[in-house]
Order: structure tokens, then C-alpha cells, then sequence
């Protein structure tokens, strides 16, 4: 399709023959890109799931916490909602890196978020505590590999 396009934009008449061959579809606004998506969409999201369920012990013992308001179960799904919709954003039009192990991770993504979706629509705590594990080795795996060349790389990652 590229090496098409190339080669009729070479003739300005035939701009229109190459703009009339783009493949029909909705029309995605994508100017996202895939760092955009992270640091806006995904990384935010990861946060409210992991950070919806902790213990920590202090001077005063031990502090819990837990979504309790339906407020704040609506928050923790709609947080697994938006990775597993980031899951297919990844896999759309110019994002993909490949069309083999990129596609794999986007969908471990979302499969990890789906055992987060289950555990928050079931309202069960310790079940989101161990969705966080599962979520977080989605996102290491995809990064092990295709976040490269970056000095700040797994700065902002917990
Ligand atoms: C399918 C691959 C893939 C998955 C899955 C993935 N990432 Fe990423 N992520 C990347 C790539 C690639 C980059 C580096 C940006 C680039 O090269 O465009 C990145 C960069 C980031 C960044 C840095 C953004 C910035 O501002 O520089 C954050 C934060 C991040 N990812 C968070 C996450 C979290 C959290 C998850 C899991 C919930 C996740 N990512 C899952 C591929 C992935």
C-alpha cells in the first residue's frame, strides 16, 4: 500500500487514484502515539488498580485499604476498562511495531486487565490485590522488549 501511494503521489494527477485506495474504515483520530497512550492513559490507569488495595505498617500498626464506596469500585473498573480498551488502541493503525509479538503483549495486556475487570466487578479485594502482579508482568514483558534506547526507561514504572 505504501510503495502504491509512493508511486502515484509521483504523478500529481493521480493523488486523487492513491487517496481513493485508502482501505475504507472508521475514521480514528490516532494522534495519539504509543508513549502518549502510556503516560496518559495507561500508566494512570495501572496506578489507581495498584494502588486501590495496600497494607502498610507504621508507629500507629497496621493501615488498610480497600474500595468501599460504589464510587470507588466504579473507579477500580472503569480503571481495568481503560487497559483493556488501551490493549486494542495499542494493536490499531500505526502503533504496532510488528504484526507478531506486539500483538501478543497487547493482548496479555488486556487479558491481565480482564482478570483485574473480573475481580473489581465481583467487589473482592484481595482478588484486585493479585490482579496487580498479573497486570504489572504484562506491562514488564511488552517493555523488556520494546522499550529501548530510553535513559529514563522504568523510571516512572514502580
Ligand atoms: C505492547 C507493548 C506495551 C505494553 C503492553 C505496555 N507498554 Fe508501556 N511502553 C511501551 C513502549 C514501546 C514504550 C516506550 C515509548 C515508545 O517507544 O514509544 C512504553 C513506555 C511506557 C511509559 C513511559 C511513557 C513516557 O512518558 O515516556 C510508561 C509510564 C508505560 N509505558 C507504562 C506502562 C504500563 C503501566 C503498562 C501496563 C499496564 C504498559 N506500559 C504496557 C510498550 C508497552
Amino acid at each position: 500500500m505504501r510503495t502504491t501511494c509512493g508511486l502515484l503521489l509521483a504523478g500529481a494527477l493521480l493523488i486523487t487514484g492513491c487517496a481513493a485506495e485508502e482501505p475504507a474504515g472508521p475514521p480514528l483520530d490516532m494522534r495519539h502515539t504509543t508513549r502518549d497512550l502510556m503516560a496518559g492513559m495507561i500508566d494512570a490507569s495501572a496506578d489507581a488498580l495498584w494502588d486501590a488495595v495496600g497494607t502498610i505498617w507504621d508507629e500507629n500498626g497496621e493501615n488498610h485499604w480497600e474500595p468501599e464506596t460504589e464510587e470507588e469500585w466504579l473507579a477500580v473498573t472503569g480503571a481495568a476498562m481503560t487497559l483493556i480498551e488501551s490493549g486494542n488502541l495499542l494493536m490499531l493503525g500505526n502503533r504496532p511495531r510488528d504484526d507478531d509479538q506486539w500483538m501478543v503483549f497487547s493482548q496479555e495486556m488486556i487479558d491481565a486487565a480482564a482478570v483485574a475487570l473480573e475481580a473489581a466487578r465481583a467487589q473482592d479485594p484481595e482478588a484486585i490485590f493479585d490482579s496487580g502482579e498479573v497486570v504489572y508482568n504484562a506491562c514488564n514483558n511488552c517493555h523488556n522488549i520494546y522499550w529501548v534506547g530510553d535513559e529514563q526507561r522504568g523510571r516512572t514504572i514502580p
